[in-house]
């Protein structure tokens, strides 16, 4: 299939490129760059450096390319700025993402995948989370997250679209040649890996005074190729219906301070902690249930454990001491 992929100079968008790649689809990776990183671009996939804004540049790479579906992952992701700046996310996340929904009804492509995410629930009252578990988001990230899935729906009503979008909890992990390499780093895992080879003094443990057995919080870490083979997965279903799926690997999840452990282990490095206050809208506890996905697509995650996930982190990370900065 001639695959689109908005924001595959990212950090998931270079991942899921390389897994299209591989599988013989013919990719175009449309980034401006904001945030993604010219060399994170997969060999064998096509590069236009554009803006989702820029509807005239957008439609001419969808009708050059023949484009037959988009994925959609190009998006500003950073929860306690999309809080500062609430402007900033219902323009990125919003606004061009109708540029985009508009531009693909003109060019006629009638199948999108949406990287969504585990903030469209906010605090939800049921663990695990199953995606009839209402949505009430807690920050501007997962309202317009949420505000774009009722764009595809209401475009699905009149237009015909077919859409998949995809809950994230929490990605983690590299391939061999892509990985995170974000500014600033937020996540938990990078942080660690940071600290472990000296980039960083120590971790902060944002708060351990939570409603978890080790008072730390607990998340559902999915490793990004798993993430990635979901997307191709979800590109088949549209050939049928539209669809809302939850990605995580589900069971217990991992605290701040079991991730903590096992990226020491991982290392063998010493790994210095420090304790912090909460950050703020920090849920307790985030675990999928993504039954849906698994029993529908056939979707199992291979490197569900937390180990491995850290392992490939810490492997991209030595090969790429700074990034991407001297990798093209
Ligand atoms: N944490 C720390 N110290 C750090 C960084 C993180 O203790 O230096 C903790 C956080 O408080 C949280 C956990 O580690 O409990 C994981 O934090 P991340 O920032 O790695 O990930 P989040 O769970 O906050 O974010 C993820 C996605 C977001 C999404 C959110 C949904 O990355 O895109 O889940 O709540 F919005």
């Amino acid at each position: 299939m001639r695959v689109l992929v908005t924001g595959g100079a990212g950090y998931i968008g270079s991942v899921v490129s390389e897994q299209l790649v591989n599988d013989g689809h013919e990719v175009v990776i449309y980034d401006n760059l904001s945030k993604g990183h010219r060399g994170a671009v997969v060999e064998g996939a096509r590069f236009v450096q554009g803006d989702l804004l820029e509807a005239d540049q957008l439609r001419q790479t969808l009708n050059d390319n023949r484009i037959e579906a988009v994925i959609h992952m190009a998006a500003s992701s950073l929860v306690g700025e999309s809080v500062q700046e609430p402007s900033k996310y219902y323009h990125n996340n919003v606004v061009a993402g109708l540029v985009l929904l508009n531009a693909m009804r003109e060019c006629q492509i009638k199948r999108i995948v949406f990287s969504s995410t585990a903030a469209t629930y906010g605090e939800p009252e049921e663990q695990p989370i199953r995606e009839t578990t209402p949505t009430n988001p807690t920050n501007t990230y997962g309202e317009t997250k949420l505000a774009f899935e009722k764009a595809m729906h209401w475009f699905e009503r009149a237009h015909g679209l077919r859409y998949a979008s995809l809950r994230y909890f929490n990605a983690a992990g590299a391939t061999e040649k892509c990985g995170e390499d974000h500014d600033p780093e937020t996540h938990l895992i990078p942080i660690t890996l940071q600290a472990a080879v000296g980039k960083r003094a120590h971790v902060e443990i944002y708060g351990d005074d939570y409603p978890t057995e080790d008072g730390t919080c607990i998340r559902d870490y999915i490793h990004v190729v798993d993430l990635a083979r979901a997307h191709i997965l979800a590109l088949d279903v549209l050939s049928e219906r539209s669809a809302i799926y939850n990605l995580g690997c589900g069971g217990d999840g991992y605290s701040v301070r079991e991730v903590i452990e096992t990226a020491r282990r991982v290392t063998g490095k010493e790994i210095p902690v420090r304790l912090g206050p909460r950050r703020p809208g920090d849920p307790a506890v985030l675990i999928a249930s993504s039954d849906q996905i698994r029993s529908e697509l056939g979707w199992q995650p291979q490197f569900q454990d937390l180990g491995l996930i850290v392992e490939s982190a810490w492997t991209w990370m030595r090969a790429h001491p700074d990034g991407y900065v001297n990798h093209g």
